[in-house]
């Protein structure tokens, strides 16, 4: 029974951040993707770094349904501090694109039934050059929590990676000392394996609930599929210690961008679900072509994502530019799959599998039904073979329910 408890509970391995937040993959947008560091209000007012844009993301993630089906952060990033601190060291907005002020925008948002998340960094400036928090995290962990804040991005621009494991868990133990629960998404382990040191992963997640390891995404299919491989390689096997109250965090979702096709944003739609990633879109919402929205909000695909167990797929093998992905399910005995053809030759391939080969032999047999349109693929034995046609660089996402 203990034995069985520990498996629930991943004994040993999963001591998460103690403030309750992150049981499953925390859902929103995130701006820095699509609206960067624009500061342009006067010939681009709708676009740039501004209370506006955050109010309108807002709206419509409320009227067109997002908040309903669980994306509930607006995450602001870099670029929306003053220049300077006010004259007690505490941070402010810029008063010309924030002038009602960030309580004003937490409580907005609250209204609304959302949250608003806020960006920092632990290094003397942000990575666009605005105030960082080198010797202020005390006043700015309790700023945030004045504003109401309700999670903190926290970058590591110009600062030693090796002050980090102090910082870091410096910032999430003033962050708990506020009492206000704050959601801690650190950079902490992507800095440090920039410059090859091994990341502890334990007081990673001790410390924070979402944590990214590396590069930047950017809006490509190359960008995204470079970290598809990295989170194969699992180097280190960081995927084991994701679970409810932490995650691996590959960085945001660019599905309704500019830059992948529609069968590339359902790849990487499908593969961050696999990944219990965090669901952050980096997109403008109020302008959405619908075939694109109608991604974002496959409520099959989003329920892989949140599924309770919080475990993140493993690779199980590459043939050639074929990936096989399996990922634990609540349900026992349960798994999501997903077969991504990276190939990028005009026709589909067929691939040919049997249950054996994507990691689920149960000996009576299972049941395949493919996630994004719900279609029973079928019934098949161990070594029974099914053949899928997968779109050049495609993803066939299913789930896979033991027969008995
Ligand atoms: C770093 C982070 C990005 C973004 C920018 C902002 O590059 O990794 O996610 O926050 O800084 O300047």
């Amino acid at each position: 029974m203990h034995q069985f408890l520990c498996l629930l509970l991943l004994c040993g391995v999963v001591h998460g951040l103690n403030n309750g937040l992150a049981r499953t993959p925390p859902m929103g947008f995130l701006s820095w993707e699509r609206f960067r560091c624009n500061l342009d209000c006067k010939t681009d007012p709708e676009n740039c770094v501004s209370e506006h844009l955050y109010k309108s993301i807002a709206d419509v993630i409320v009227a067109e349904g997002y908040r309903d089906l669980g994306y509930e952060y607006v995450n602001i990033d870099d670029c929306w501090p003053a220049e300077d601190r006010d004259s007690e060291g505490r941070l402010q907005p810029d008063p010309d694109r924030f002038p009602s002020g960030m309580k004003n925008l937490s409580q907005y948002m609250h209204s609304k039934g959302l949250k608003l998340g806020i960006y920092e960094d632990f290094g003397k400036k942000t990575c666009a050059g605005y105030p960082g928090s080198e010797f202020f995290l005390r006043t700015d962990a309790n700023t945030f929590a004045d504003w109401e804040i309700d999670l903190l991005k926290f970058d590591g621009c110009n600062s030693d990676p090796k002050d980090m494991d102090v910082g870091y868990s410096t910032m999430s133990k003033f962050l708990n000392l506020t009492t206000r629960p704050m959601l801690f998404s650190c950079e902490w382990p992507g800095y440090l394996r920039a410059v090859g040191i091994k990341p502890n992963y334990q007081a990673i997640r001790e410390n924070c609930n979402i944590w990214r390891n590396y590069n930047d995404i950017q809006d490509s299919w190359d960008s995204v599929l470079s970290i598809i491989n990295f989170y194969g390689q699992n180097k280190g096997n960081f995927a084991a210690v994701a679970g409810p109250g932490g995650f691996n965090d590959p960085d945001e979702l660019i599905v309704g961008d500019f830059g992948l096709s529609y069968y590339q944003q359902k790849a990487q739609f499908g593969m961050w679900a696999m990944l219990a990633s965090p669901l952050f879109i980096s997109a403008d919402l109020r302008n959405i072509k619908p075939e694109f929205k109608a991604i974002l909000q496959n409520k099959r695909v989003i329920a892989i994502n949140q599924d309770p167990l919080g475990a993140q797929a493993t690779r199980l093998y590459e043939a050639g530019p074929i990936q096989v992905w399996l990922k634990p399910l609540a349900v026992n005995g349960t798994y999501a799959v997903a077969i991504l053809n990276t190939d990028n030759q005009g026709m589909p391939t067929k691939v040919t599998l049997t249950p054996a080969q994507i990691g689920v032999p149960n000996p009576n047999g299972i049941n395949i039904t493919e996630t994004f349109d719900n279609v029973h693929v079928g019934a098949f034995k161990p070594g029974q073979n099914f053949t899928i046609p997968i779109n050049p660089t495609g993803i066939f996402l299913a789930s896979v329910v033991p027969l008995s």
